[in-house]
C-alpha cells in the first residue's frame, strides 16, 4: 500500500551513505572509544537477564547519574529510540508539534511519521540561536501536544539557560503539553542546568520529558545506551509502549553501559582532552575568517556559521569535491545558508580539515568574485 507518510529519514541516509570524507567534519559525537580502550572483562559479562522493565543495575546507575527516581527512567536505543518512544507516548494522529529551527532532522520525521503536524519555533542566529518564550506562548495553540528543543542546540551548540527553561516549563504547564528536552550533547557541559530536575516543582504534573545517551558526549555510541526521564505515570506508559518495539535491550549492551558508567571519569577526561584541542583548533580558525559568521557555543562537539555573500550549499560541494572535506549542510537542518562543523574526531584530522577549508574558502571567493566581474 502507497502512503504519503513519512517512513525514513533523509538525513540519516546521508550521514550513513555520504557524509565521509578524507577529512571528516561532519560527524557530531566524540571520537569513538576502541574496544582495547574499554575496561571490559568476560566475568562482566552474561547473555541474557530475566526480562522486566530495564536492568535494575543500570537503572541504578542512571539514577545516580541523572538525578532522577528510578521510576522516572525508561532504557532506551540511543537518544533516537529515545526520542520515538517519547514522541509516540504523548502524540495522537492531528497533535501539533512545536520542533525548533534551525534543528536536528529525525526529530521532524518521527513527528510526521507519527502523524503529528509540525510547526516550527525559530532559533535565530541573529538571537545567538535563543528561544523567546513570549515567541513559543504565541504559537502554542488547543491542539499543541508537544515542543521539542535541543539542548545543547543541534546544529548550533547553543546552551539554553535555566532562566528559558523554567519559563518554557512554565508555559508548557499552563497549556498542559510537554516539553521533550535532547540533552544528549549537553551531556559535554557538567554543570550545565538541566531540565527535568527544574520541572520537578510541578510535581507529577513534570511538563519536562528528557532524552539522551551516552553516545556523543563520551565516545561511546556503539552501546546505544540511551535514556528517557519523565513523570513515573508517563515512564510507566512509555515502558508499556517500549513492549510493542523492541520489549528488552540487548543484555551485553546493557552490562558493557554499566561498566561505562562505573568509568565514566576516565571517559570524560578522554573527550574533555580531546575537546580542549580540537576546541583550540576551530578558535584561531574562526579568528583568522571574517567571512564566516558564528556562534560559538560554551561546549560541545559542533558549530554552525553562516557563510556571507557566497552560496553555502555550492560551498559545502566545492569543499567535499576539490578538497576531500565534508561537513554537514545547512539544508538538513532547514537553514540553507548555514554548516554545521563538527570538532570530536582525531586531532589531526581536524587540523588537516580546517586548514583545507581556509583555503577552499579562499579560492571560493575568488572564483565567485571573477563570475560576478567577468
Ligand atoms: C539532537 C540529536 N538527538 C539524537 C541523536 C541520536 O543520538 P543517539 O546516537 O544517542 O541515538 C542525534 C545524533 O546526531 C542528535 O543530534
Amino acid at each position: 500500500m502507497k502512503t504519503d507518510r513519512t517512513m525514513s529519514s533523509r538525513y540519516m541516509q546521508w550521514a550513513k551513505t555520504c557524509s565521509t570524507a578524507r577529512f571528516n567534519l561532519a560527524t557530531s559525537g566524540v571520537l569513538t572509544v576502541a574496544r582495547s580502550e574499554f575496561p571490559l572483562q568476560d566475568a562482566a559479562l552474561e547473555i541474557t537477564a530475566p526480562g522486566g522493565y530495564g536492568y535494575p543495575p543500570l537503572l541504578q546507575r542512571l539514577s545516580k547519574y541523572t538525578g532522577a527516581a528510578e521510576q522516572c527512567i525508561v532504557t532506551a536505543i540511543g537518544t533516537s529510540m529515545a526520542n520515538h518512544l517519547a514522541f509516540a507516548a504523548v502524540l495522537e494522529r492531528g497533535d501539533e508539534v512545536l520542533i525548533e529551527q534551525p534543528g536536528y532532522g529525525p526529530l521532524i520525521d518521527v513527528a510526521e511519521y507519527l502523524g503529528a503536524t509540525v510547526k516550527r519555533l525559530p532559533r535565530r542566529a541573529e538571537a545567538r540561536f535563543a528561544i523567546d518564550p513570549a515567541e513559543l506562548d504565541q504559537m502554542i495553540t488547543s491542539r499543541t501536544k508537544l515542543i521539542v528543543l535541543t539542548n545543547l542546540h543541534n546544529p548550533s551548540g547553543a546552551l539554553l539557560d535555566a532562566e528559558t527553561l523554567r519559563e518554557v516549563g512554565r508555559i508548557a504547564h499552563d497549556a498542559g503539553t510537554h516539553v521533550l528536552v535532547d540533552e544528549v550533547y549537553l551531556e559535554m557541559l557538567a554543570d550545565a542546568p538541566r531540565a527535568f530536575p527544574l520541572g520537578e516543582g510541578f510535581g507529577d504534573a513534570n511538563p519536562f520529558i528528557i532524552t539522551s545517551s551516552l553516545t556523543k558526549a563520551y565516545g561511546l555510541s556503539g552501546l546505544r545506551c540511551g535514556w528517557i526521564l519523565a513523570s513515573p505515570d508517563l515512564a510507566k506508559r512509555i515502558w508499556l509502549l517500549n513492549d510493542l518495539f523492541g520489549v528488552n535491550a540487548a543484555h551485553l549492551a546493557e552490562r558493557a553501559s554499566v561498566v561505562a558508567f562505573d568509568h565514566l571519569g576516565q571517559f570524560r577526561q578522554r573527550a574533555s582532552a580531546l575537546l580542549r584541542e580540537n576546541g583550540a583548533l576551530l578558535d584561531s580558525f574562526l579568528d583568522s575568517r571574517p567571512d564566516l559568521d558564528c556562534v560559538r557555543p560554551p561546549a560541545g562537539t559542533v558549530v554552525f556559521p553562516k557563510l556571507h555573500a557566497v552560496h553555502a550549499a555550492g560551498f559545502v560541494k566545492f569543499l567535499r569535491e576539490r578538497y576531500e572535506v565534508s561537513v554537514v549542510p545547512g539544508e538538513f537542518f532547514d537553514a540553507p545558508d548555514h554548516f554545521r562543523i563538527g570538532i570530536g574526531g582525531e586531532t589531526a584530522e581536524l587540523r588537516g580539515g580546517l586548514e583545507r577549508m581556509a583555503a577552499a574558502l579562499d579560492s571560493f571567493h575568488d572564483s565567485s568574485n571573477r563570475v560576478i566581474s567577468s
